[in-house]
């Protein structure tokens, strides 16, 4: 009551400073909206956007997926591989088949194809990206350049997430699959408390914060990755100060090397790349791989893998040890003393490939 007798009372000596508070408001809620807000990507093929220089396939939505192939022709290839590159990198930074051993690609009969994750490269961006949208994504890619009923996948750190959505999603697909320090959602439903909050903090502060905000305040994301105030992400910032021992020397050995497209990576911008695989990432799950099943149950025809460095900074051991004690038909390969680039160490790759492509009664 008193309330309503004080907004009608007439106090025209407080109208013109009312109307001051609500322009600076307005002022500076625009100003705000501007700094959190992202800007527009800058698609590849639109005026002023990026160049298309790689082959893309139309999706079932109209985005364009970029891709590129490696190794024997698919049409005589005896196994067919799906590459998901990590936060980062692009359809250039495929190891598994650039990097394995001269040979082997034609003794194993190896076709690979990477491609450009939306946001990525020359892929448009999916702002509804989901594990399951990115599954159908690697689903229809497979359809459309004719890779037959079944084929491998293999996933790297953020590729992880993909991956993850096609053992879940598209499972009858799969001729195997391997994750290579597949990235650790803390927020995993089926993760007990203390295995997440021990593998949350084995990670630096400013990772753990981003990671925070990536699952709370997704809407924060870009600014926080751009402002210059406090450290956002390390690998929106391409810092690598935090990583392992191991990494750090692989990083200096190869330098420029390890990443020769490190320019093609984000040409339309950061948040359609690294902050939105981190939205995707740590967000809510609706489902997480300590539920999946064995998808090679009733034929064995193929199986499922994790590699994992024991001493990775940026994708920690330690949840990963318990999903692979919970999925016993996960065949999980600790790697002692690595970090999370071991796969640039000699004959890694090779390794990963081989054991990929074994039988299921020889693993
Ligand atoms: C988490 O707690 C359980 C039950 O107390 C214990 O058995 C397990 O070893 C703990 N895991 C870690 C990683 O500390």
């Amino acid at each position: 009551m008193s309330t309503r007798s004080s907004i009608n009372s007439p106090r025209n000596s407080l109208l013109l400073p009312s109307v001051l508070v609500i322009l600076v408001g307005v002022t500076s809620a625009l100003t705000y909206q501007s700094i959190i807000k992202p800007p527009p990507p800058k698609l590849c093929g639109s005026p002023g956007g990026p160049p298309i220089t790689a082959p893309r396939i139309k999706l079932r939505d109209g985005r364009y997926l970029a891709y590129k192939e490696h190794g024997v022709p698919r049409e005589k290839a005896l196994r067919k591989v799906i590459f998901i590159h990590g936060s980062d990198c692009c359809r250039h930074d495929a190891v598994y088949a650039t990097r394995l051993s001269p040979g082997l690609i034609e003794e194993l009969g190896m076709y690979l194809v990477s491609f450009d994750r939306p946001g990525y490269g020359e892929s448009d961006p999916d702002p509804n990206r989901t594990p399951k949208s990115l599954a159908l994504d690697v689903e229809e890619l497979a359809d459309q350049l004719n890779l037959g009923a079944k084929f491998y996948v293999i996933g790297y750190s953020m590729g992880g997430q993909a991956t993850w959505g096609c053992l879940k999603y598209i499972p009858h697909r799969l001729a195997g699959a391997t994750l290579v320090a597949p990235v650790v959602n803390y927020w995993w439903k089926n993760l007990p408390l203390n295995v997440s909050t021990q593998g949350y903090s084995l990670q630096p502060k400013r990772d753990q914060w981003a990671v925070r905000v990536a699952h709370y305040a997704p809407w924060l994301m870009y600014w926080w990755n751009t402002q210059k105030w406090f450290p956002g992400s390390s690998v929106a910032n391409r810092d690598g100060t935090s990583f392992s021992q191991q990494d750090k020397e692989i990083v200096l050995k190869l330098g420029a090397s390890r990443k020769p497209h490190l320019a093609e990576v984000r040409p339309q911008g950061l948040h359609e790349t690294i902050n939105r695989d981190m939205i995707v990432g740590f967000g809510s799950w609706e489902f997480d791989p300590i539920e999946l099943e064995d998808p090679f149950l009733n034929d064995h025809q193929g199986s499922v893998h994790m590699w994992q460095g024991d001493d990775d900074m940026l994708v920690p051991v330690i949840p990963q040890r318990y999903i692979a004690e919970k999925l016993p038909w996960l065949h999980y390969h600790e790697v002692p003393g690595s970090g999370h680039f071991f796969h640039y160490n000699e004959g890694v790759v090779d390794d990963i490939v081989k054991t990929l492509f074994k039988t299921e009664t020889e693993n």
